[in-house]
């Protein structure tokens, strides 16, 4: 009757092995500030990144290459603010409604496991949502390194500050985002459908996503 025990013992042992349980990608720190740098067939921008999900927001500012900063400014209830500050007809801005808020801390639950691969020099797990993207974590640090969108674009994670929040005052989009215009300001944009992945393009990843 010893041998009882004992075999419940190895197949508990064993259990990891047999199963062999599969990476899942570590969901997104509630607040975080990261720099990104992007390639879009050769066109090159940096994204600073601020994703700040208790204060249901989310801020791309992007840099072009040599070209004008787009601040692109999202807030959970679905209103996009999309705007530059500069003189004269530079200042421009673009508001609008869609019918899903900013990413959940979780998004790539459901994402399926490709395995592994080096990607500038980092061990990362990688991941493909499919139709979207496909994602690269640092097998030890368990921080994003690498995406690539279906469209192409690809984004290279260069800093990843967890914890890290912009000013309540940096998140203002300016006066002439709130001044109402003929034709399809503040327009709902909720016809074109598609959900979460709908939500992914035109809202969180627009700025890496449009040309
Ligand atoms: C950007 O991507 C293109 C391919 O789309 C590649 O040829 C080019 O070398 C990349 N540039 C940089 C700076 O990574
Ligand atoms: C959503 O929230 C932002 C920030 O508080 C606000 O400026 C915007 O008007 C809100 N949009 C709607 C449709 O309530
Ligand atoms: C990467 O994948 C290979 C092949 O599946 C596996 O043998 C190896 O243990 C993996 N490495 C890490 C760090 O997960």
């Amino acid at each position: 009757m010893a041998t009882k025990p004992l075999s419940i013992l190895l197949i508990i042992s064993l259990l990891p092995s047999i199963i062999s349980i599969t990476p899942t990608p570590t969901p997104w720190p509630p607040q975080f500030h990261s720099i990104l740098f992007v390639n879009y067939t050769g066109s090159l921008s940096l994204i600073d990144l601020w994703y700040d999900w208790p204060n249901g927001r989310n801020f791309n500012i992007i840099q072009d290459q040599l070209g004008q900063i787009l601040y692109d400014l999202e807030w959970n209830n679905g209103t996009i603010f999309t705007y530059t500050l500069g003189e004269g007809s530079t200042k421009t801005c673009r508001p609008k409604k869609i019918d899903v808020g900013i990413l959940r801390p979780n998004w790539l639950d459901g994402a399926i496991y490709l395995g592994n691969k080096s990607v500038g020099g980092f061990v990362c797990n990688v991941w493909e949502k499919v139709d979207f993207l496909t994602y690269y974590e640092d097998v030890i640090t368990k921080r994003p390194v690498h995406w690539i969108f279906y469209t192409g674009r690809s984004a290279y994670v260069m800093t990843f500050e967890v914890g890290a929040v912009l000013e309540d005052a940096k998140w203002q989009a300016p006066v002439y985002c709130f001044k109402k215009k003929e034709g399809n300001n503040n327009k709902i944009e909720s016809a074109i459908g598609g959900g979460f992945k709908e939500r992914l393009m035109e809202g969180f990843y627009r700025g890496s996503v449009e040309s």
